[in-house]
């Protein structure tokens, strides 16, 4: 597993905040060694194993070997796929593997300097010599991490504003790309990218690239999202109503009443600023891509778990999870997880960052609190929604 490493390697010497004030979001950054000695914890053919599985995001990208040019197929795919591909000029790329393989949802720890609720995954991409997903453009930040081998990166400086997309292609692929840099990167280099910066990586031999991805969502996602979560709290018999209607001077015009009345309905979608909060908290921890926490069929005792946890047992997120807390003026905590919220009064204000900083939940900080009931209660209710996963060596 790999160990948290200096901030001055990852970010080629800056400190976190002196990357975030001059790079993020703002212009493309080539960090040579970041993670120095960073050895992929995958070899080629388990990253083409979880492509096989059920339930895991996968795609190939075959500029050859297709049934015509650069064909997309999306997985599971079964091993005979792979069997039948050609040497070199595509790319199998495999979504959530920091999910899948806890080494690979370690490497996130190096990213604790953008909040969690950013990150949406790491995406793990094999590719043969020549292998490249076409030059194109991500709506989000994302850091490429090189695992093995060598990539080279052509990417623009400025971001694109209105691009034009090769036609008919499965795969979105800019149609004029001429980039500012070149760079090839080796194992442990890495490129970070803020949103719509034009970049076209090309395997130049055996290569895996580690996409640390962020998510930012649209206006019209956030948007659309709430008023149709908001519609389902409406009454559906509740309708613009006046029966203090007057006769009008203009049977024409639509009256400041009227106005006033049509502006307090819309307005009371946004009701108070705590339930938008609520909302967004509830909204981003939804885990993503279909996936979910399974309940357990022994549900753990709360004082069960607390013992459990004292032997020796790890705490962790589970791998569908999402979580999240907010702090309140009044010193109370929200704690999302997994779409839901529960308000936690002051005297549990503390597992909001203790549940949620870290995937696996330091042992040390919870010892000192295993002795407070209203708090292994909660543990017990989230390991047994399957929100936590708890791996106790004797159950
Ligand atoms: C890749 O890993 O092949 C592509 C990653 C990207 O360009 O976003
Ligand atoms: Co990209």
């Amino acid at each position: 597993m790999q160990t948290a490493t200096p901030t001055s390697t990852l970010l080629g010497g800056r400190s976190p905040a002196e990357f975030l004030d001059t790079y993020w979001q703002k212009k493309p950054l080539v960090i040579r060694g970041a993670l120095p000695d960073f050895e992929s914890p995958l070899a080629p053919e388990e990253l083409a194993g979880l492509a096989c599985e059920e339930g895991v995001t996968s795609r190939l990208i075959l500029e050859h070997g297709g049934e015509y040019p650069w064909q997309l197929k999306e997985g599971p795919f079964e091993e005979a796929d792979f069997l039948s591909l050609p040497e070199t000029h595509w790319t199998v790329l495999v979504q959530e593997v920091d999910r899948l393989i806890p080494e690979v949802g370690a490497l996130l720890d190096h990213f604790r300097f953008i909040p969690r609720w950013r990150i949406d995954d790491i995406m793990v991409s094999y590719a043969p010599t020549h292998g490249n997903v076409g030059a194109h453009i991500d709506n989000y930040d994302v850091f490429l991490l090189q695992g093995l081998g060598q990539r080279e990166w052509q990417f623009g400086h400025a971001p694109v504003e209105d691009e034009t997309i090769v036609p008919e292609r499965d795969v979105r692929m800019l149609a004029d790309f001429s980039p500012d840099e070149t760079v090839v990167l080796e194992p442990g280099d890495m490129l970070y990218l803020p949103p719509r910066i034009a970049h076209h990586g090309i395997a130049r031999d055996d290569c895996m690239t580690y996409s640390i991805g962020f998510r930012a969502p649209s206006h019209q996602q956030l948007i659309g999202d709430f008023v149709s979560d908001m519609l389902e709290a409406i009454d559906p018999n509740a309708r613009y109503a006046d029966p203090d209607l007057t006769p009008p001077e203009h049977t024409g015009a639509i009256r400041p009443e009227a106005r006033e009345r049509v502006r307090t309905i819309l307005r009371s979608l946004t009701r108070d600023d705590e339930a938008l909060d609520r909302w967004f908290g509830r909204y981003i921890t939804e885990p993503s891509r279909g996936r979910m926490a399974f309940p357990l069929e022994e549900p753990f005792a709360p004082d069960e778990l607390a013992d459990a946890l004292r032997g020796g047992a790890v705490l962790r997120h589970g791998a569908a999870s999402r979580l999240a807390f907010m702090t309140h003026d009044d010193g109370t905590v929200s704690l999302f997880a997994d779409g839901n919220a529960r308000r936690l009064p002051a005297d549990l204000a503390f597992a909001g960052p203790l549940l949620t900083d870290r995937a696996v939940i330091p042992a040390d900080a919870l010892a000192s609190h295993l002795d407070t009931d209203a708090f292994t209660q909660m543990l017990a209710e989230l390991v047994n929604a399957g929100i936590l996963d708890v791996m106790c060596p004797n159950r």
